[in-house]
């Protein structure tokens, strides 16, 4: 029933990170080695190059065979080279990116999002517990609260039905994960909501790289400025919103990426009071080494919206062109506005974002025009 200690210093702590070469994960583990822990990171590769982890060991000013970053080519379904990866490192702490994303892909495939997403989680977490691994960062999504029921939206505010799988994925996990500490109250969860990552690191190395024709706006957008797709379909200008676009918190990938560095602080009991605030919260008693026990939950957003035309705007101002762009209908399951309150983050993880939407644009064009093609480019 033990559980490894976060009471230490981040030199002595070792983080698993799962998805790490992706968008979200590789912005993570820069992070984590910038505030000095060491890092293993399992990804399939699926929707990822190896090129990013070369790159974040580029960032963090890492030799290749530096100890202080591993990576194994692995799937979270994969029991046996879980297992060896828990025998191979002292893993203190795990946070969890791996797991497919797309929408609409979601209600075509939704055996493949359940079995890699959801049984995914449950083998992780089954040998991270028999290894004695019971802190671990979930990587959530505002997609929770569905069609959310007060603006700007708390934790407090209640979840809704998911649209799709992958949005059932997310919450189905966020209830698994609650239901751990419920039966072993070791555990030390920390699910944590992201709104809209976007933007890239500031050296231009690491990004966003998604396969085929983007579904998010950012991507697509961008591949319109760097002359790879024609023009910026706009999903419905009759929203009851100030242009009438939909409206979206824009986060900073780096800023959210910091969060996670708070949320492992805040588990070790380092910052914050472990309230129990939040629809879900729940603060366990401390153990005795004073990290906590329990599940906590944060929104990581910016709490300012942005329209589908600041978007365009924001980053014709970065790219220096004019970008082109056609109203079309909405797209079925968006809503019409969605921001987050980030007071909980900022008292507790002593967490907030920094970056302004013109930081992000900027940065994720640097990204775009430095890699036309994504790690394809390497
Ligand atoms: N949009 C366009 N054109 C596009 C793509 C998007 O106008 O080509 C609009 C959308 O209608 C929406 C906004 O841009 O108003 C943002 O759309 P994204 O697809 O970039 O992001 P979503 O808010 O739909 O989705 C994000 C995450 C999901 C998460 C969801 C809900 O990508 O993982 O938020 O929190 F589930």
């Amino acid at each position: 029933m033990a559980n490894k200690s976060l009471a230490k210093n981040h030199a002595d702590t070792c983080v698993l990170v799962t998805g790490g070469a992706g968008f979200i994960g590789s912005h993570t583990c820069v992070e984590l080695l910038n505030a000095g822990y060491a890092v293993v990171i399992v990804d399939d590769l699926s929707n990822s190059s190896e090129v990013a982890v070369n790159r974040v060991r580029q960032i963090a000013g890492l030799v290749p065979d530096d100890p202080r970053l591993a990576f194994y080519k692995a799937n979270i379904l994969d029991r046996e080279a879980l297992d060896r990866i828990f025998s191979e490192h002292d893993v203190d702490a795990i946070i969890h990116f791996a797991g497919f994303k797309a929408v609409g892909e979601s209600v075509q495939k939704p055996l493949e999002y359940y079995w890699n997403n959801v049984a995914g989680t449950l083998v992780l977490c089954e040998v991270a517990r028999d290894h004695d691994v019971k802190n671990l960062v979930f990587s959530s999504s505002a997609t929770v609260y569905g069609e959310p029921e007060f603006i700007p939206i708390t934790e407090d505010c209640p979840k809704h039905d998911a649209t799709n799988p992958y949005g059932w994925t997310k919450s189905m996990l966020e209830q698994v994960l609650s239901d751990l500490y419920v039966g072993d109250n070791e555990w030390n969860v920390v699910l944590l909501r992201y709104f809209n990552p976007i933007g890239a690191h500031e050296s231009g190395l690491i990004g966003e790289d998604p396969k085929g024709i983007p579904n998010n706006l950012l991507p697509y957008v961008a591949q319109v400025a760097v002359g790879k797709l024609a023009c910026v379909g706009v999903f419905g200008d009759d929203y009851d919103t100030p242009d009438g676009t939909g409206v979206r918190d824009y986060i900073h990938v780096v800023d959210l990426a910091r969060g996670h560095v708070a949320a492992l602080d805040w588990m070790a009991g380092k910052v914050g009071t472990g309230e129990p605030r939040g629809l879900g919260s729940v603060a366990g008693e401390p153990a005795a080494d004073g990290t906590r026990r329990g599940v906590g939950i944060f929104n990581l957003g910016t709490g300012t919206g942005s329209s589908v035309l600041d978007v365009v705007h924001a980053f014709e101002r970065a790219c220096g062109k004019t970008l082109p762009y056609e109203i079309k209908p909405r797209r079925a399951g968006d809503v019409a506005i969605n921001y987050a309150a980030c007071d909980k983050a900022r008292e507790e993880l002593g967490w907030v974002a920094e970056y302004d939407l013109d930081r992000m644009c900027a940065d994720s064009w640097r990204w775009q025009s430095m890699n036309p093609d994504g790690y394809a480019s390497a």
